[in-house]
């Protein structure tokens, strides 16, 4: 499980505001949602949000769409799609890792906190930075690399039982829910990928028609970048997509323990 711990930079030091619901409002729902804007000089706070169940939507994103169109339009957040694909949404609810999108609000036991993802630092309210996760991503080329030249006129052929080998890599939607519970990458994200990037590395260590598998193999051969995983599996509890980050960088291993046999 992804345990509850505040963003980098938090000290909830006063009463947050009180958005109370309707009067007459019979099934209401209590949201406590953290604030912070870094440019007014103050601390960070919880708000509390009235939501009048009969008037909103089941997931936790149309609650806070809710709290922005009629509530308090200041409140900042991350959405695209409202369905999983984009991972805009990622934030923690109730002490876990997830995407407000797919994360119904019946499921919320009691008042439901809402923080920005662990251990990020906070550009405004639910909005991390996510400049170094991507700085990460980048740093491991994720895109097909060749030497050979591509066949005249056709694709890159892949046959179906190699293209089966990017199955539960490919989903990836880079939310970071993984990396953000991850106890190691919290310590020692400087240095280590973290989960969410090395399983992309992966899905290219994978891919049949890659062909610097060496190159990014030395590229992860490090005591931080990937060794730093102690298989604590806080990854693949969280993952909203159902993918397994940890069996990846078990693979990644393999393969780096293989190549020297
Ligand atoms: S299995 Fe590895 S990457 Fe996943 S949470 Fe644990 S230490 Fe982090
Ligand atoms: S592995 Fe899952 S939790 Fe991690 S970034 Fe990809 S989709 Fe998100
Ligand atoms: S809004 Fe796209 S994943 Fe939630």
């Amino acid at each position: 499980m992804a345990e509850f711990a505040l963003p980098k930079n938090s000290v909830i030091k006063k009463n947050g505001h009180v958005h109370k619901a309707e009067a007459g409002a019979e099934d209401v729902k209590t949201f406590k949602v953290y604030r912070y804007d870094p440019d007014s000089g103050e601390n960070p706070r919880y708000d509390t949000f009235e939501i009048d169940m009969a008037e909103c939507g089941p997931m936790v994103l149309d609650a806070l769409i809710k709290m922005k169109s009629e509530q308090d339009s200041s409140l900042t957040f991350r959405r695209s799609c409202r369905e999983g694909i984009c991972g805009s949404c990622s934030m923690n609810i109730n002490g876990r890792n997830g995407l407000a999108c797919t994360t119904a609000i019946e499921d919320c036991k009691g008042d439901v906190r809402i923080t920005p993802l662990p251990h990020m630092d906070v550009v405004k309210d639910l909005v991390p930075d996510f400049t170094h996760f991507y700085a990460q991503y980048s740093s491991i080329k994720p895109w097909l690399q060749t030497v050979t030249p591509a066949p005249a006129g056709k694709e890159r052929l892949q046959s179906p039982e190699d293209r089966e080998k990017l199955d539960g890599l490919y989903e990836c939607i880079l939310c970071a829910c993984c990396s953000t519970s991850c106890p190691s990458y919290w310590w020692n994200a400087d240095k280590f990928l973290g989960p969410a990037i090395l399983l992309q590395a992966y899905r290219w260590l994978a891919d049949s028609r890659d062909e610097m598998t060496g190159e990014r193999l030395d590229e992860l051969e490090d005591p931080f970048r990937l060794y730093r995983c102690h298989t604590i599996m806080n990854c693949a509890n969280v993952c909203p997509k159902g993918l397994n980050p940890a069996k990846a960088i078990a693979e990644i291993k393999k393969m780096e323990v293989e190549r020297v046999l």
